[in-house]
């Protein structure tokens, strides 16, 4: 594997349009060069070549990329050995080291899969293993299921499995550091998972990264013990049966998250095969972008208990962010769907999974609205404000015109004091119109504080970021480790939409991460959305944004930071003009952490 960033430093530091015209005649229009494709019969000069994106790209045959892929293509050679061929001419030797990753990771691969196997094996020819299995099969879980996902059982012997992989010649240090066996007292090494039914957990591409093991004898221990994160398992990325599921989601365009990964093979055993899980942690940035890499059309299936609505009411936060409203299913009397299965078998949950999604916030609604108490103001007013902050994130006016009037109905009271309400909490006073019967204003925020000026100098400092984080990941994420929760109103709508697009693009694909494809790949994205496109062609063309000066990004950021803490200041002085108390100690804490600066 060669680094990201030699494939980067090749693609910006050679002329596409040098080294491809030394394979094909280019003839200039414009501020492009034109060609005969080479990767179709034609006679027309249909691929065009440019400097500025850094890319080729056919429009009759839709072949396109960069300086490497084209080379790789033409010579008919891999990726990396165009990528050697070229790194030559700007002067970078690459040497065997840059595969040594690669190799780690492969080895380490493979130790995983060979304990998966250890595992299986152990369960169905040990006489712990029977037992094991009749807990198994009690549960409903097949002999095919077992197969499918790979169930096994961790013995109860203390180092069953270090002593399996140590003969097949595994080292020891590679097992501890993959968090399968650990150096106890006496220095012995032994096993971390004992009596425990084992379920494997993979990567996306279907690599088995760690496990999760269950208690299936009286014990007091945790009913789940995971892997650690370990040099292939990050917690936060995987999502259990993805490998499988991403292939129907795709096709039936629709996935149903569930709580426990329990639950997925539980649907499975329903007929529905496009269930993931996390793996106990709250939904993550990477858990979406793997998820959106297949279908924009997500179903919740959470408990109903309260971490359960906790959980749907993050995740519907999250996903608002990215303008997604999930659906959501709510088993009855709080059942999970593995106990719902049990009790009213598979076909009536997956009847239920497919006919009883609706959007989150129908569910969040009437969850909350199941507890009101009318005659308890408290109680209303707390249902008040749990509707008002959820439908708040919601961007579409009509819906949340909908759960106003729906909440107005249900508590009897009047819509439009109702709305003044909502205003004055979320004071989000753009987006509701309070119809007001005599015609005057609306008066709910009376003293509001100017806003605070965009000048010439935040905008120019914004076009500078844009440009970097562009082509460097890490300033990207420099950018957005400081600039968390922030949006500074309608003035910078389009530099906050294609910074927040090119994120997208990166979650979405994980694996440009830090490679020579990211510049391309998002300049391309980008350049391709017709709102974005003259003014990202501006910025890439601006001769005076030079995006290998990094004291430049450095002195954009920190006036971007100086103007984001006075819009903040400026929010919760409007606050405390409101009578809102809390803004008080938000005022103080935010003085502090400007005084730390
Ligand atoms: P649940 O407690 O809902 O598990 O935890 P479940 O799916 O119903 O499992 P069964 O039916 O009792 O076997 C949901 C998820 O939370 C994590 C696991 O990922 C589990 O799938 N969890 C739960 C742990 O990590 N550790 C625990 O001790 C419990
Ligand atoms: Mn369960």
């Amino acid at each position: 594997m060669i680094p990201g960033n030699i494939r980067n430093k090749i693609i910006q530091d050679l002329s596409i349009v040098e080294v491809v015209s030394e394979y094909l005649p280019l003839t200039r229009k414009g501020n492009s060069y034109f060609g005969v494709c080479p990767f179709h019969d034609d006679k027309n000069p249909s691929m065009s070549v440019s400097d500025s994106v850094k890319m080729f790209n056919c429009f009759s045959c839709n072949t396109k990329g960069n300086v490497i892929t084209f080379v790789a293509k033409y010579e008919n050679i891999s990726y990396d050995q165009a990528t050697i061929k070229l790194a030559e001419r700007i002067g970078l030797k690459i040497s065997a080291n840059t595969s040594k990753e690669a190799l780690k990771q492969e080895r380490l691969e493979n130790i995983m899969n060979e304990a998966a196997k250890f595992y299986s094996f152990y369960l169905k020819n040990s006489d712990e293993g029977t037992e094991a299995l009749k807990y198994l099969h009690d549960r409903g879980i097949s002999d095919e299921i077992i197969e499918k996902f790979r169930i096994g059982l961790a013995p109860s012997l203390s180092d069953g499995l270090y002593q399996f992989l140590i003969k097949k010649g595994f080292s020891e240090l590679d097992l501890i550091e993959l968090g399968l066996v650990k150096q106890g007292e006496n220095n012995k090494i032994h096993d971390i998972f004992r009596i425990r039914v084992m379920f494997p957990l993979a990567s996306n591409n279907g690599k088995i990264v760690g496990f999760s093991g269950r208690i299936y004898t009286v014990s007091n221990q945790a009913k789940y013990i995971n892997s650690n994160e370990n040099v292939l398992f990050h917690k936060g990325e995987v999502l259990y049966n993805m490998h499988n599921a991403a292939l129907f989601a795709r096709q039936l365009d629709k996935i149903y998250l569930f709580e426990g990964f329990m639950d997925v093979i539980a649907a499975y055993r329903a007929g529905i095969k496009n269930g993931v899980a996390t793996m106990g942690t709250a939904l993550t940035k990477e858990h979406i972008a793997s998820i959106l890499s297949v279908t924009k059309n997500i179903v919740l299936c959470f408990d109903g208990d309260e971490a359960g609505i906790k959980a749907m009411r993050r995740s519907a936060k999250m996903l608002s962010s990215y303008n997604i409203i999930p659906e959501a299913v709510v088993l009855p009397n709080n059942q999970d769907p593995d106990e719902y299965i049990k009790e009213y078998g598979a076909k009536q949950l997956e009847a239920y999974l497919i006919s009883k999604a609706k959007p989150v916030y129908y569910w969040l609604y009437k969850l909350a609205y199941d507890k009101v108490i009318k005659s308890d103001i408290a109680s209303v007013e707390q249902f008040k404000h749990t509707v008002f902050e959820f439908i708040n994130e919601i961007n579409q006016e009509t819906i949340i015109d909908y759960y106003l009037n729906q909440m107005a109905n249900d508590l009897g009271i009047d819509i439009n004091s109702l709305k003044k309400d909502f205003v004055n909490k979320i004071g989000k006073n753009s987006s509701v119109e309070v119809n007001n019967p005599t015609n005057q204003t609306n008066t709910v925020s009376q003293v509001q504080l100017a806003e605070v000026p965009i000048t010439k100098a935040v905008r120019r400092a914004y076009q500078i970021i844009i440009k970097h984080c562009i082509y460097n990941h890490n300033k990207l994420n420099k950018y957005l480790a400081h600039t968390q929760d922030f949006f500074a109103g309608s003035g910078l709508v389009l530099e906050f939409s294609i910074i927040q697009a090119i994120e997208t693009e990166v979650l979405i694909n994980p694996k440009l991460l830090n490679t020579s494809k990211f510049a391309v790949h998002n300049i391309s994205v980008l350049c391709s959305d017709e709102q974005f496109k003259e003014y990202i062609e501006n910025i890439i063309n601006d001769k005076f944004i030079d995006i290998s000066n990094d004291d430049d990004f450095e002195q954009s950021l920190n006036l971007i930071i100086k103007f984001i803490k006075k819009v903040k200041t400026r929010d919760i002085k409007n606050r405390i003009i409101r009578g809102d108390d809390s803004a008080i100690n938000d005022f103080t804490a935010s003085k502090k952490d400007e005084n730390n600066l």
